[in-house]
């Protein structure tokens, strides 16, 4: 049998998103996405997880240095908090701000952060957009 060890750090953010292709008719795009499409767009405070995978250090006992873990999650989140994810967030100019592709955002952004050390990997990236709404971004 085999073990992994993860460890999940949990931020909140808070930000408003528009849901609209730019490639439908605005009929369409009201059919679709309903009041998420209204212009003024609309806020959430979300909530993002990243857990990360690695050995425990023996001398520390750790993971990863939590404060190291804080630092990149909070310059990633620079992007998304207080942002209208349309208009300030450079990566969502032809990108739909679903909490799918937040997700997937988050995940290149973090990963790009983690891929410099070497004591752990990104395993997974959690979007809560509403208590009773998340998505996961992960590795198969
Ligand atoms: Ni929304």
């Amino acid at each position: 049998m085999s073990f992994k060890n993860l460890i999940t750090k949990k931020v909140e953010f808070s930000a408003s998103h528009r849901y609209w292709n730019k490639n439908w008719s605005e009929e369409k795009n009201r059919e679709f996405y309903g009041k998420s499409s209204l212009p003024g767009g609309h806020g959430h405070n979300f909530t993002l997880e990243v857990t990360v995978e690695g050995e425990i250090n023996p001398e520390t006992g750790m993971i990863i240095n939590l404060f190291d873990l804080k630092r990149i999650i909070s310059s990633v989140l620079d992007d998304f908090d207080h942002k209208n994810l349309n208009e300030d967030n450079p990566h969502f100019q032809n990108l739909i701000p679903t909490t799918e592709n937040i997700a997937k955002v988050l995940w290149e952004m973090v990963e790009k952060k983690i891929l410099e050390r070497d004591d752990c990997n990104l395993h997974r990236i959690r979007v809560y957009e509403t208590d009773d709404l998340f998505v996961d971004y992960q590795k198969c």
